[in-house]
């Protein structure tokens, strides 16, 4: 994409693929090829070949396979642009400037001085742990039971009570102190002047997915509060997009990843051999960290704490992770209350042992759903059974929705051929019917069987459907675009992949009045992320002939857009994080009268479409 063919192909000439598995993978010669076993999979036997002739490795096992570039893209989990790089400079092989903008430019200088400043902080704290003063860290890390190999993994430092020793030693190292400051390793307030962020805490460095340190998280000693502070979000550090251990954890090779709540206990669970674990960064689990984990299984364990906010959180997470693609099982704690004090009361046997016992997410849901319901009266159990089946309802795959089906009959003690009918009744009859394919929702004339039926989308699910909607319906007619263009923002749509594509094909519809969304595509870098873009492009609402009809659907489409937008805005006004200015009062009333405006005026399309 950014380099000629023929300096691609010079780079793979210049290294010999022996050479570059051969560092990650141990390899014996056995006739024409090199055999060793497969960091893909697991196995005891080598499958795992790579050809010096062919310059191509492959895994009679599963099947992974590629050249050199592919290989490092596979195992460090790089971009082809940062695989290619690795190589080139493996080889001293000069890459033409990729052409950067001035600012892109400069963006990058600032994330790497940031990055230096986060490095050298850590390498700080981590000399201070183990020097003199680090004794009362120390002390408490051991009273937690890590060792110090586990200490070293983890990079584990310590921040003394001084309160500004940090920020000399990196002023003496040559950051500024603006840079210092960004970075977040300091703050900066009338009292105290600029002052160390952390003192008296245990130090827990955050590294991305490659090892590179991107923040701090700091623990109390004792019981003060709060008990963490960590870094604030900073240019390299976001931290939805970020998981805690998954630098060590993306190597392992179990077939799913252990997501649970907090530093402790993915320190606990990697020092008892569980590799494996990852946890998020203070902040609940997000859709970026989804995408982020599906790079590297489909299956994930939640190891949350077993209180009430603990199943709360993993309910939530439970949805996230489904819309990701990724299968979720639940993993029970109890009596402890979380990994770390399971592992302490238990050991490891005992934790593989709950592992092996994970819950399947959907009774989990199930069972807590029930809590919910007196079942010993009549009408609550029957309540009860309905939301079982509206839940079933949800499952898309016919034969998999039959199952779970089957298995919920079975284990709530509901006539299993009722429950297929209330099912039915409620629209997926086993045949493939789909909710989207049979109208617009926000319009749908669709008849309402029984006065409560459930609603098979979440919310936001239909927000998404409605966004993913208007992109395709822009891209399938363009010329439509004037007519929403004043009332409907790229920034209305939602954070994530939505808004970039929205961005991304705004400017297009800009700039050349429509064209191919491909470009938008090429946009989003990781596979993932493409195929979500690629979603946003190829969602038609099925079944609508009539122009008018047609016309009705367009405005309930844009207007449940803006609504979703103006109710987004409203919360973050609510939750304050947004300063109550006047700025964000008079957004708030154009938003008003923006979607006032919206609900007078008619879209017109073309009589004939497709
Ligand atoms: P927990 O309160 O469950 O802590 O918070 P823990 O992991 O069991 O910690 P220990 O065992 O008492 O040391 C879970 C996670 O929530 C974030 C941290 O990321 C923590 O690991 N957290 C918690 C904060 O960011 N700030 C806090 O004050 C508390
Ligand atoms: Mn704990």
């Amino acid at each position: 994409m950014y380099y000629p063919d023929e300096k691609v192909e010079e780079v793979l000439r210049a290294n010999n693929i022996v050479d570059v598995v051969g560092t990650y993978v141990h390899l014996q010669k056995k006739g024409a090829n090199y055999f060793g076993l497969c960091p893909f999979h697991n196995e005891k036997s080598p499958s795992f070949s790579v050809s010096e002739p062919k310059q191509m490795f492959y895994c009679f096992g599963c099947g992974a396979g590629g050249n050199a570039a592919t290989f490092l893209m596979k195992y460090e989990n790089y971009s082809f642009q940062e695989a290619l790089q690795t190589l080139a400079d493996r080889a001293g092989i000069k890459l033409p400037e990729v052409n950067y903008s001035e600012e892109a430019k400069k963006r990058e200088e600032k994330r790497q001085l940031l990055r230096a400043v986060n490095k050298e902080a850590a390498v700080y704290y981590y000399k201070l742990l183990r020097s003199q003063k680090g004794i009362k860290g120390l002390r408490y890390l051991a009273q937690r039971k890590l060792d110090a190999a586990t200490m070293r993994d983890f990079g584990l430092g310590y921040a003394d009570g001084s309160g500004n020793d940090l920020c000399a030693h990196l002023r003496s190292k040559g950051f500024s102190d603006d840079v210092i400051l960004e970075a977040g390793v300091a703050a900066f307030d009338e009292k105290r002047g600029m002052h160390d962020k952390f003192w008296n805490r245990v130090i827990f460095p955050i590294m991305d997915v490659r090892g590179q340190v991107i923040g701090f998280g700091g623990r109390v000693m004792g019981d003060a509060k709060p008990k963490y502070l960590n870094s604030p979000e900073t240019e390299i550090f976001d931290k939805s997009r970020n998981l805690y251990g998954l630098h060590i954890a993306k190597r392992s090779k179990a077939p799913y990843k252990i997501l649970c709540e907090g530093y402790m206990d993915v320190i606990s669970m990697h020092q008892a051999g569980f590799h494996e674990a990852v946890a998020s960064l203070g902040t609940s689990f997000t859709e970026g960290q989804a995408a982020l984990l599906k790079r590297y299984t489909g299956q994930v364990l939640l190891a949350y704490d077993s209180d009430g906010a603990g199943v709360r959180a993993a309910l939530r997470s439970i949805g996230i992770l489904k819309k990701a693609g990724i299968e979720g099982k639940v993993i029970d704690l109890r009596p402890q209350k979380d990994p770390d004090e399971f592992i302490k009361e238990n050991g490891k046997d005992a934790f593989l042992e709950r592992i092996k016992n994970a819950e399947n997410s959907f009774f989990f849901e199930l069972r807590m759903m029930q809590r919910e319901y007196s079942m010993d009266d009549p009408a609550q159990r029957t309540q009860f059974h309905h939301a079982i089946a509206a839940k079933l309802c949800a499952i898309e795959d016919e034969i998999e929705r039959n199952n779970y089906l089957a298995e919920a009959a079975r284990r709530y003690y509901v006539d299993e051929g009722s429950l297929r009918r209330l099912v039915a009744s409620y629209g997926r009859s086993g045949s493939a019917q789909t909710v989207w394919n049979s109208g617009a929702e926000p319009s749908s004339a669709a008849p309402e069987p029984a006065k409560k039926r459930p609603s098979r989308l979440t919310k936001e699910d239909r927000i998404e459907q409605n966004e993913k909607l208007l992109m395709t319906w822009l891209a399938d007619e363009p010329e439509i675009f004037p007519q929403i263009a004043p009332y409907l923002r790229p920034e209305h749509f939602h954070e994530g992949v939505a808004r970039q594509a929205a961005q991304g094909y705004w400017k297009i519809l800009e700039e050349q009045g429509g064209g191919n969304p491909a470009s938008v595509i090429g946009m989003f870098e990781s596979q993932q992320e493409q195929e979500m873009a690629a979603a946003m492009f190829n969602t038609r609402l099925k079944g609508l002939t009539d122009t008018r009809e047609r016309e009705k659907a367009l405005k309930d489409i844009v207007i449940s857009i803006r609504k979703a937008a103006a109710e987004r805005e409203k919360k973050q006004f609510e939750e304050g994080m947004q300063e109550p200015s006047a700025q964000m009062l008079s957004k708030m009333l154009s938003t008003k009268k923006e979607l006032q405006a919206l609900g007078k005026i008619n879209f017109t399309l073309r009589q004939t479409t497709a």
